[in-house]
């Protein structure tokens, strides 16, 4: 009742009963003279892991986990509303969001007032708290835009998160700081890097640093102030006050017995002063919580009331507050000091010796690549939803959005989820690409379900065109370029006989076709799922976003055609593929590739390429460390062949017109193709591993291996996010001596489209299509691991070994690609940019019948010219008040090519047909504010190294610094994009 009266006045005026005193002007900022402690309570609520996302919302399936995400909230806003000097922060808008849809009107007033008051404050804010390892930047940007949209259409600019909150993902990517940069992010505080690069910094009082996440945009663009938590995310020890916790509370009777307050005010002392010999000023920051705490909000906050009480009541120069991030950040910008800067990332992780965090980078590798593909498909439903114009579909692309930003996580896409989650998150992108195939059909058809779309094209299976004597192929292409793409269709020749004509619907002119056998391993794959004899290939020569569509039939052979003759040849002789830029053969004695040419360049490489598995450790004398969902450990670097012996070989050849393929059958379960398309610039390996034998009891971790003559030094190249490439050297980290303990799993990386290793002149390049680990073990040498079965968990929590039996309870089999490429240096930085475009921005594939007639967006391109090659249209979509988001990518890099890398400058007037921007505004990264509105706080530096203060002038002159985004706009409609700039716009 006395809370009501205080704050009568909200039940009708709020915004006048209240001074909006959100940001850093809310912020306690301690004692000058003392060592202050920003007590932050805070709860880190998993966006699903061992149990799902529902499940720990409400609570449920506790005998698992005792979590409710529901009851936190419930139980902190009261103790917020009942003293004004209480914080608290929200992070999982995945959470937060079905929370608030289920508040009363009163509840929803209330916490609009405490998120004005900066007492209940949203850091990070995305839908989750995203894996880094595995993610792409495509989904991490739209993850983020989602939650933070959000919060900024619930709450205003009091609503925005000024710090970023990676407090748990197992390892950090330099491109995660660039984006958070861009974000309009003052800083970003985390809890896990390795343990030596964590004992040295704190030696050095180097805890917090500037990260300097690009090495092409221009400083301050994505530099980002970097803190390290102390005790990861929780609170020192004996200071857990939740009901999960064993910490005694604080006794202060001192009439009793164990009467305590003495020895936790002098232990606390004790923890803050040890604490603050690690960080440079007189400001530390306690994360007070931890998984799913604060349930019961009250043991923490009444403790922590006494606490701070008998802490400053004991007069040791320390003073104690309740705050949050943004606070302690604000107060290290108070403090008039030097920072140094970080150029590289935090990869990988260790948490102990032989504890390498490196197998999550492949872990759950069918899911890893069904979020990847969702990625592509989300791309296309949210375009197709701005074409179809405002309100003129029924079907949405919420749902996948939704889902999306669920499994990026960083339990979900890192595959370090229980099986029953992992399931979980697998059938919300279903339900998610379900909708979005809705989307695809109104939008081109007019109706929601007249469009086919098939799954499983991966696998040559698709009941629709197996059966149909005719059919229409839709294929939409999502890039703004126009792309040449060879589509494969499942269809049934032999059995009836027939070949196909394909045509053009739209010019009735005639196009090549070719068919392809399905091969043993994709029948073996298949199992019961159809059993179309053949792929119908041809080459669909698409316009720039946008679709055309090719009549398929059936034709008697006899009639028409005389049969497609292919011969297969199997035994003991080379084998040789080639096309007009590359030729590749094979070794007749082991059936293993063993040369590539580049015809185009002259380049002419012994190139072995073979399937391994390392032995998985169960712990040995060294370390009891077993290799499980997130940690990689081989009990020994010996790599065990996949093929007992002779890989068996046949290769598809002769009058074929389109596309050449070598077949090699590792062992049952271990497969590949190697094709080569017709005028097509690369060499792409399909790859399909599955069910992986643990009949021997044995731990198998299969990567792909290549090996070349190329004098490497130690070094290779890794991409971040699918963005800007780093730097690797085996057996070494840039910034402290490596003392060494697992010569293989300590030498992997995150590959999240991109790996590849070079020498002064030649580069081979292998692009994949989901993110894997990587590495270079030897000179010369470059290996991806593609699956991994364990038979024991590896003691970090999730308590399952990594056993995926699939649907046939048997072993998962996983199929997926590469793309390989050798050319000079020079020549692979375009290559390998525009490659990667494609591959995670593939043509989407439908099917309708002849007679459907289309009612919808016209085939042809939706643009009024293509965009230039280096501009990449990384965004288009509606938002929530109806206007359209674009966001457009400068997707090369400094040193990618000698055109490429220039600045570009493209319009948004007549960009896309019928739609004419009447205004347009730029938006930070996230899409949740206006640039022209968000200042950062600028932070001193020192150590500049010299290349980068000749940057700062070149910034200086060119660019406004005053925000820390540096943009010209010469009109308002003409857009420069900079190497890796990501420009995003609101168009009305
Ligand atoms: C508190 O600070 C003052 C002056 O800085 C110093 O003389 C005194 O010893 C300090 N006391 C403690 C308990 O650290
Ligand atoms: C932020 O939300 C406000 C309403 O709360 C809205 O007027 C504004 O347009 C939003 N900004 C962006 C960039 O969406
Ligand atoms: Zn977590």
């Amino acid at each position: 009742m006395n809370q009501r009266l205080f704050f009568g006045c909200i039940l009708f005026l709020p915004s006048v009963c209240w001074a909006t005193s959100c940001g850093y002007s809310s912020c306690n900022m301690g004692n000058k003279d003392h060592l202050n402690v920003h007590l932050v309570p805070h709860t880190h609520d998993d966006v699903g892991w061992l149990k799902t996302v529902d499940q720990y919302y409400y609570g449920a399936n506790n005998s698992i986990a005792i979590a409710g995400v529901q009851y936190i909230l419930d139980t902190v806003v009261p103790h917020l509303m009942a003293d004004s000097t209480k914080r608290f922060i929200y992070v999982e808008m995945a959470f937060f969001y079905r929370w608030w849809n289920q508040q009363s009107e009163q509840m929803k007033s209330d916490v609009k007032m405490l998120v004005e008051e900066g007492r209940l404050e949203f850091i990070l804010g995305g839908w989750c708290m995203n894996d880094e390892a595995s993610t792409h930047y495509n989904a991490i940007i739209d993850q983020m835009s989602l939650g933070m949209t959000f919060l900024n259409e619930t709450f205003g600019s009091c609503g925005r998160p000024r710090v970023a909150w990676q407090i748990d993902p197992f390892g950090h990517s330099r491109e995660q700081a660039s984006l958070f940069a861009q974000m309009g992010f003052d800083g970003l505080f985390f809890g896990r890097l390795d343990y030596q690069d964590k004992a040295l910094r704190e030696k050095e009082v180097r805890m917090e640093e500037i990260w300097r996440g690009s090495e092409t945009l221009t400083s301050p663009q994505a530099d980002l102030f970097t803190g390290i938590n102390e005790n990861g995310y929780g609170p020192p020890k004996g200071f857990c006050f939740d009901e999960l916790c064993g910490d005694s509370p604080i006794m202060d009777d001192p009439n009793l017995e164990e009467y305590n307050v003495d020895d936790k005010v002098n232990f606390f002392a004790d923890a803050a002063r040890h604490q603050a010999k690690h960080f440079k000023t007189n400001h530390i920051m306690m994360t007070m919580g931890s998984d799913f705490q604060y349930s019961n909000a009250h043991t923490w906050y009444k403790n922590l009331d006494k606490l701070i009480k008998y802490v400053n009541a004991a007069n040791k120069n320390i003073t104690v507050f309740y705050s949050t991030p943004s606070c302690y950040l604000y107060a290290l910008n108070e403090v008039n000091e030097d920072w140094t800067i970080k150029t590289d990332d935090f990869f990988p992780y260790a948490d102990i010796p032989h504890g390498f965090w490196t197998g999550y980078f492949t872990s759950r590798p069918a899911l890893k690549g069904y979020v990847r593909e969702s990625n592509n498909l989300l791309q296309v439903c949210k375009q197709l939803e701005v074409l179809a114009g405002p309100n003129k579909i029924k079907s949405s692309s919420a749902t996948l959005r939704e889902a999306m930003g669920v499994t990026q996580h960083h339990d979900a896409v890192s595959g370090t989820s229980k099986q029953h989650v992992a399931n979980d998150y697998a059938k919300r992108l279903y339900k998610g690409r379900s909708a979005c195939h809705q989307v695809v059909s109104e939008v081109i058809t007019g109706e929601s379900n007249n469009l086919h779309v098939c799954d499983y094209l991966n696998i040559t299976f698709c009941n629709y065109t197996q059966q149909m004597n005719e059919f229409v192929v839709i294929a939409y292409n999502p890039l703004a370029r126009s792309v040449e793409k060879y589509l494969r269709i499942p269809v049934d020749s032999v059995m009836k006989n027939s070949m196909f004509d394909v045509t053009e619907v739209d010019s009735g002119k005639s196009v090549t076709n070719q068919l392809v056998p399905v091969s043993d391993a994709t029948k073996s794959v298949r199992r019961t799922r159809g059993n179309a004899d053949s792929e119908l290939v041809f080459l669909a020569d698409l316009p720039p976003f946008g679709y055309k569509e090719y009549k398929v039939s059936k034709q008697p052979v006899l009639k028409k055609f005389s049969k497609q003759s292919s011969v297969s040849k199997t035994g003991k002789d080379d084998i040789t593929i080639a096309n007009a830029y590359y030729k590749v053969q094979f070794d007749g004695s082991t059936g293993l590739m063993k040369t590539i040419v580049n015809t185009a360049n002259s380049i002419e490489m012994n190139v072995s390429q073979n399937l391994y598995w390392y032995n998985a450790s169960t712990g040995n004398n060294a370390s009891n460390q077993p290799s499980g969902a997130y940690v990689f450990r081989p009990n020994s670097s010996h790599t065990f062949p996949c093929a007992d012996g002779i890989v068996e070989t046949h290769v598809l050849q002769g009058n074929n017109p389109l596309v050449q393929e070598v077949y090699q059958k590792f062992s049952d379960w271990a497969w590949q193709v190697v094709r080569l398309y017709n005028n097509k610039k690369y060499i792409e390996v399909e790859w399909t591993i599955g069910p992986i034998p643990i009949k021997d009891g044995l731990g198998k971790e299969v990567i792909s291996r290549f090996e070349t003559p190329l004098a490497t030094a130690g070094y290779f190249y890794t991409d971040a996010n699918g963005r800007e490439v780093l730097e690797r050297k085996r057996d070494y980290r840039p910034t402290w001596t490596l003392n060494q303990t697992e010569p293989v799993a300590g030498n992997y990386y995150p590959v999240n489209s991109r790996i590849y290793i070079k020498d002064s002149k030649f580069q081979l390049t292998v692009l994949n299509d989901r993110s894997q680990g990587g590495a270079s073990l030897s000179d010369g040498s470059l290996e991806l691991m593609l699956h991994r079965r364990l038979l024991v968990d590896d003691k970090r929590g999730v308590g399952e070994p990594l056993n995926e039996t699939g649907q046939f309870g048997d072993g998962l089999i996983v199929r997926g690609k590469q793309l390989i490429l050798l050319d000079t240096i020079q020549a692979s930085g375009a290559q390998q940019r525009l490659l990667a475009e494609e591959m995670y921005m593939d043509t989407f594939v439908a099917f309708r019948n002849v007679s459907t007639a289309s009612n919808g967006l016209p085939p042809g391109s939706a643009l009024s010219a293509p965009l230039p090659e280096n501009v990449h249209l990384l965004t288009l979509e509606t938002t929530s008040s109806g206007q359209i988001l674009i966001r457009l990518e400068h997707q090369f890099a400094l040193n990618d090519d000698a055109q490429l890398s220039k600045p570009v400058t493209v319009s948004l007037k007549g960009l896309i047909k019928g739609f004419e921007p009447v205004s347009v505004e730029e938006l930070v990264l996230s899409g949740n504010a206006l640039k022209s509105q968000v200042t950062r706080l600028q932070w001193k530096s020192k150590t500049r190294p010299k290349r980068d203060a000749e940057r700062q002038m070149h910034f200086e002159k060119h660019y406004d610094a005053t925000n820390g985004f540096g943009d010209v706009l010469y009109d308002q409609f003409d857009v420069t994009l900079q190497p890796m700039q990501i420009r995003t716009f609101l168009m009305r």
